[in-house]
């Protein structure tokens, strides 16, 4: 057993002001409203403005975060973010935020897992604080997505939008009285293989460019449908537990109807499933942190619940996380 743990004290989100409504792009690519809603589930999205970046998002929802913790911004001494849209290609985003929060101390550093991005690295950050290398850390998913987008393309630019969300961790002893709060399990996947159904066809060191989304929506939907079901129950059978434990699905929120079979697959209501695919769209590494954001925020999960979060995207890039949100009180 570890003589340590993550408690999940916090969360924060943001998002751009503007929306961008279905028939708005309507209006620009050859679909419809009603396609967009039936296929995906999603209404509107969110777009940052000219001027504004990924790493604005990520400090806004960063502040939002340390203030629901309660914690002070000189107790963090690790900042993760999660993104594939960083403001430049270096120095990090995670960078910016550590200056821009005044942090001096610790260590910031970006991952890139795209769409599972959050839970690369929230595992990365409980894997830090249980060894004792951080006490107190920042995992943030931050992504101007939409900024990768082929406007020209129907398949892909009705899908994502702009967002972020981040969580506090705050390690803590082992004790009887924290022993079932905070991270109890992540498990990660990846296969390079698939790395063709889903990919930017551009980059520094290939193109020299920031490149576009490219898809093969139903192949990823094929993957997303059976790996996410498997990622599921390795988190449950790992924590000796049936689908009926689990308080809040908090998944990814890529399309309406992955997140139905999911719910499906696990015999679990759709009320104790966070879904705002319909107002965010598809936001990358911040669509986890953001919809555990809004359950937190509408007062629907709330302390000592057991929340599941999963993800998948390009790469492949997979994974599940298990956590009791809060602390014992
Ligand atoms: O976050 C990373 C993980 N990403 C995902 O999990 C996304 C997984 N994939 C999906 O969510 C779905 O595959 C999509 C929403 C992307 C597409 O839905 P689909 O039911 O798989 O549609 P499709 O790609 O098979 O296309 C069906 C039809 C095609 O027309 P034809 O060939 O049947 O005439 C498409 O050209 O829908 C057409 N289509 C559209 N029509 C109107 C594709 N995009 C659009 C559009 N508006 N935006």
């Amino acid at each position: 057993m570890n003589s340590r743990r993550s408690l999940l004290v916090g969360c924060g989100a943001y998002l751009p002001e503007r929306i961008l409504e279905n028939s708005e792009l309507a209006k620009i690519v050859d679909t419809s409203d009603d396609w967009i809603i039936k296929r995906t589930g999603i209404r509107q999205r969110h777009i940052a403005a000219d001027g504004e970046f990924t790493s604005d998002l990520a400090i806004r929802a960063a502040h939002d975060a340390l203030v629901k913790a309660n914690m002070a911004r000189d107790q963090i001494d690790l900042i993760v973010v999660a993104t594939t849209t960083p403001d430049e290609t270096f120095p990090s985003t995670a960078t910016k935020v550590q200056a821009a929060l005044g942090i001096t101390k610790g260590v910031a550093f970006d991952i890139q897992a795209v769409c599972a991005g959050f839970i690369y690295a929230l595992t990365i950050a409980d894997n830090f604080i249980k060894t004792g290398q951080s006490n107190n850390a920042l995992v943030i998913g931050a992504e101007t997505f939409t900024r990768l987008l082929d406007w020209n393309d129907r398949s892909t630019c009705v899908l994502f939008g702009d967002g972020a969300g981040a969580v506090v961790l705050c390690g803590h002893e082992n004790t009887d009285e924290v022993a079932s709060y905070g991270v109890l399990s992540t498990h990660l996947h990846s296969d390079g293989r698939q790395r063709d159904i889903l990919y930017v066809d551009g980059g520094p060191s290939s193109t020299g460019t920031v490149g576009q989304v490219r898809m093969s929506g139903k192949e990823v939907y094929k993957h997303a449908v059976s790996k996410l079901g498997e990622v599921i129950d390795e988190a449950l059978e790992f924590n000796g537990l049936s689908p009926s434990d689990i308080d809040w699905l908090v998944p990814h929120q890529a399309n309406r109807r992955i997140i139905e079979s999911m719910a499906k697959k696990m015999s679990l209501p759709l009320d104790k499933v966070i879904c705002c695919i319909e107002r965010h769209a598809n936001t990358s590494a911040a669509s986890v942190p953001l919809a555990l954001s809004e359950g937190i925020n509408d007062g629907r999960v709330s302390s000592g619940d057991l929340v599941l979060f999963e993800a998948i995207g390009g790469g492949l890039a997979w994974g599940s996380g298990l956590v009791k949100i809060g602390q014992p009180v």
